[in-house]
C-alpha cells in the first residue's frame, strides 16, 4: 500500500488518487508568473497544519519575500520557523556542489516532511551539459528521497519555450511527477491552467483544468 499526503492544492487531489505519494519527487513546471512558488508554499503549508515540518530551499528569491508572498494568504511561516517546524535556507547557485549534502542537513534537523527546491533550473544553469545537470538532479533527489521526505522541485520554463516541460529537457525524466502550470492573456483576463502531465503509480486525470489563484492560495477546478 502507498502512503498519499495530501497537497493542500484545493482540487488538486482528486485528480491524482488523493495526493502525492509520500516520498516522490514532483516537479511542478511553467513560465513566470504561473503560480510556481505559491503552489510550492501551499503544499508546505498543508504540511505544516498536519505536523509536518518543511524546508524551502531557495536558490534566488529572497527569503523574506517568500515569507512576505506566503504571508499574503495568511500563511505564517514565522510562527513555525520560531517553533523548529519549518526553515527556510536561501543557496547560492555557486554552492550546487556541495548542495545535497547541505539539503539533507537541514531536512534532518527538523525532520522535514515535505520539502521544496525553488528552483531546479538554477542548478542546471550552473553546470556546463545535460549529462552533468542529469547526474546532480538524480542525485540531489536520490539524496532527498532517502531521508523520506516528499519533494517539490520547481522549474522554471522560459516564456519563449513555452512547450518544453523544463529549462534543459533532463527534470522531467528525473522525477516522479510533473505537473505544468501554464498561463494565457486571453482578452482582457487571464487564464491559468494546471496539466498534470506525469504521475508514476497513479490514475492520473488527464484533462486541461482551469487555475484560479485568489485571497486563499491556489485553486484547481474539477469536475470531480
Ligand atoms: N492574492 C492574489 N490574488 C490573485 N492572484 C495573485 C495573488 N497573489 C499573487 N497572484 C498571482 O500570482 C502570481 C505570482 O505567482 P508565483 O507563484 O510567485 O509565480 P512563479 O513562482 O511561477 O513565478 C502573480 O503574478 C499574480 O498574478
Ligand atoms: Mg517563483
Amino acid at each position: 500500500m502507498v502512503r498519499r499526503i495530501p497537497t493542500g492544492i484545493k482540487g488538486l487531489d482528486p485528480l491524482i488518487e488523493g495526493g502525492f505519494i509520500k516520498g516522490s519527487a514532483i516537479l511542478v513546471t511553467g513560465g513566470a508568473g504561473t503560480g510556481k512558488t505559491i503552489f510550492s508554499l501551499q503544499f508546505l503549508w498543508e504540511g505544516l497544519q498536519r505536523g509536518e515540518p518543511g524546508v524551502y530551499i531557495t536558490l534566488e528569491e529572497d527569503v523574506e519575500d517568500i515569507k512576505e508572498d506566503a504571508r499574503r494568504f495568511g500563511w505564517d511561516l514565522e510562527e513555525f520557523e520560531k517553533k523548529g517546524l519549518f526553515k527556510l535556507v536561501y543557496y547560492d547557485p555557486l554552492q550546487v556542489n556541495e548542495m545535497g549534502i547541505n539539503v539533507v542537513e537541514d531536512i534532518a534537523k527538523i525532520n522535514a516532511q515535505r520539502v521544496v527546491v525553488d528552483s531546479v533550473s538554477i542548478v542546471g544553469m550552473m553546470l556546463p551539459n545535460q549529462m552533468q545537470i542529469r547526474k546532480k538532479l538524480i542525485s540531489l533527489i536520490n539524496s532527498v528521497k532517502r531521508t523520506g521526505a516528499t519533494s517539490v522541485l520547481i522549474s522554471e520554463v522560459l516564456d519563449s519555450d513555452e512547450k518544453g516541460l523544463s529549462r534543459f529537457g533532463v527534470e522531467e525524466f528525473v522525477v516522479d511527477g510533473v505537473i505544468a502550470l501554464y498561463y494565457f492573456g486571453v482578452g482582457e483576463g487571464i487564464a491559468r491552467s494546471l496539466m498534470i502531465r506525469k504521475m508514476r503509480r497513479t490514475n492520473q486525470g488527464t484533462n486541461t483544468y482551469p487555475l484560479i489563484i485568489n485571497e486563499n492560495g491556489i485553486e484547481i477546478k474539477n469536475d470531480i
